[in-house]
């Protein structure tokens, strides 16, 4: 029978407290009816709470599978072009499921085309060597992803991958290999695609970039690199089950979002993830943005970050071991590891190491997580532990939920409105106005009078 995720909290007592719980709960309860009966702020942006049993349900999906399917076939080479929200749940999905190398496998070993993706920075060489893996291939389909259609980056990375995919393989040919996700009636993209005549998946109006993994956003993107996105969603769809749980300890959403805040309250403002499996590093990524977009607002939120133990043990370790205390850990373990790789013997026994030789790497790891909570919880850092039954899509499409339930609730017990993203305008004014914009010049005054102003140091930009 397929698993849930479990948490446990018990790492955070004595830092937190039953009596502290206890006295939290109605808010946490009344949370997650807010959250439930769609009336708190944010409320026109809920439509990723019932994504995973409406995409399961539609004709969607067949569409979504028929179009990977032929990306899969054909495609030597996906590129996948999107920033944010409209790319972090595709890379950590498709991270964390495949192979740790899984573009430099033989086309044979692999089970679709190589995935990059690009319009995630503004790195002039980092699109050039997109361009160049371009060259290198016959066949390269492209899903341009994003939901307003006017994102700067995206925008003009897809500007030069258009002209090039136009080049290789004419305006014709090259308008059936682009792909566009994107708002059903608005935007840039939209006009465009329409004008190109691409085929397009549609991002709903109340599913916002952040909460869109499960959607053609990511959806489109994780088949076309064949992983099973219908068990993903049911994944998901089983989590948004218990996730209405009102008995807590059955519902780790709820719980999560409750100790998260409740040591907040303590002081604990800032949370670290950590996993003992690098292919999980762009969960974290993605978890961060979920958390850091949706909570950091109104001079209130968490702060996030992440660490891939046992390597940042070797670089972070020893400040969460011993530094300042206001840190907090979340850990995802992973019950059953994929992979039975033993340390081999080697008698002469020059590293003192051949106590271990036999022992699988899984369970040395398991070894280290087991140490490493001890010895940070001795440390005074609280530990919320999330156990994941093991790595599939199955258990990926609980946890991708688990976090963005946790994440709505976890934002109204703050009191801000966990759905909305006011602060990302501000660095966008201020590049545009540096870039001469048209229409920009006041903004552009207003900067260059700020810097005159500084107190000292560099006054130009
Ligand atoms: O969560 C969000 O809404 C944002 O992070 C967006 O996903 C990100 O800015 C990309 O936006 P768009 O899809 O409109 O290009």
């Amino acid at each position: 029978m397929d698993k849930k995720i479990t948490i446990d909290y018990s790492f955070t007592f004595p830092f937190i407290n039953e009596e502290k719980i206890n006295s939290y709960k109605n808010d946490v309860l009344k949370a997650m009816d807010t959250l439930e009966n769609s009336s708190g702020a944010g409320n026109d942006f809920l439509g990723w709470k019932n994504l995973p049993s409406e995409m399961l349900a539609s004709k969607e999906l067949q569409q979504i599978i028929q179009v990977a399917n032929e990306i899969n076939e054909n495609a030597d080479l996906f590129i996948c072009v999107g920033i944010g929200g409209s790319y972090l749940g595709a890379k950590a999905v498709t991270e964390a499921l495949l192979h740790p190398f899984y573009n430099s496998l033989p086309k044979n070993d692999r089970n679709g085309p190589k995935i990059i993706f690009a319009g995630q920075n503004i790195s002039g060489a980092w699109l050039s060597a997109v361009l160049d893996e371009m060259d290198k291939v016959d066949s390269v389909y492209v899903n341009v992803i994003s939901k307003s259609g006017t994102t700067t980056e995206p925008g003009v990375a897809f500007r030069n991958i258009k002209q090039k995919m136009e080049k290789k393989y004419g305006k014709i040919e090259s308008s059936k290999r682009i792909i566009a996700t994107t708002d059903a009636k608005r935007g840039a993209l939209k006009t465009l695609a329409t004008n190109e005549g691409y085929r397009t998946f549609v991002i709903a109006d109340d599913v916002g970039g952040r909460f869109s993994v499960l959607s053609p956003v990511g959806l489109l993107p994780i088949a076309a690199v064949g992983l099973d996105i219908t068990k993903l969603l049911k994944g998901a769809q089983e989590a948004s089950i218990y996730g209405k749980e009102k008995d807590l300890v059955k519902n780790p959403a709820a719980t999560y979002a409750m100790v998260r805040n409740i040591l907040l309250k303590e002081g604990y403002h800032t949370e670290i993830l950590v996993n003992y499996e690098p292919v999980l590093h762009y969960i974290s990524e993605w978890w961060k943005q979920l958390y850091g977009e949706s909570e950091g607002k109104d001079g209130k939120g968490i702060f996030v970050a992440s660490v891939d133990f046992t390597s940042d043990l070797h670089s972070m370790g020893q400040w969460i071991q011993d530094g300042q205390r206001f840190i907090f850990e979340t850990v995802l373990d992973i019950e059953e590891s994929n992979s039975n790789l033993k340390v081999v013997s080697d008698k002469e026994d020059l590293d003192g190491l051949e106590f271990l030789a036999g022992k699988t790497y899984s369970d040395i790891n398991k070894k280290a997580s087991q140490g490493t909570l001890l010895a940070h919880y001795e440390g005074k850092v609280p530990n919320i532990i999330f156990s994941i039954p093991e790595l599939n899509e199955y258990y990926i499409g609980q946890l991708l939920y688990i976090f963005e339930q946790g994440c709505g609730i976890s934002g109204y017990l703050l009191g801000v409105n966990p759905f909305d993203q006011p602060g990302v305008e501000a660095y966008k004014k201020n590049m545009f106005a540096l870039l001469n914009k048209p229409g920009s010049e006041k903004a552009k005054q207003a900067i260059e009078e700020k810097m005159k102003n500084l107190p000292s140091g560099k006054k130009t930009i």
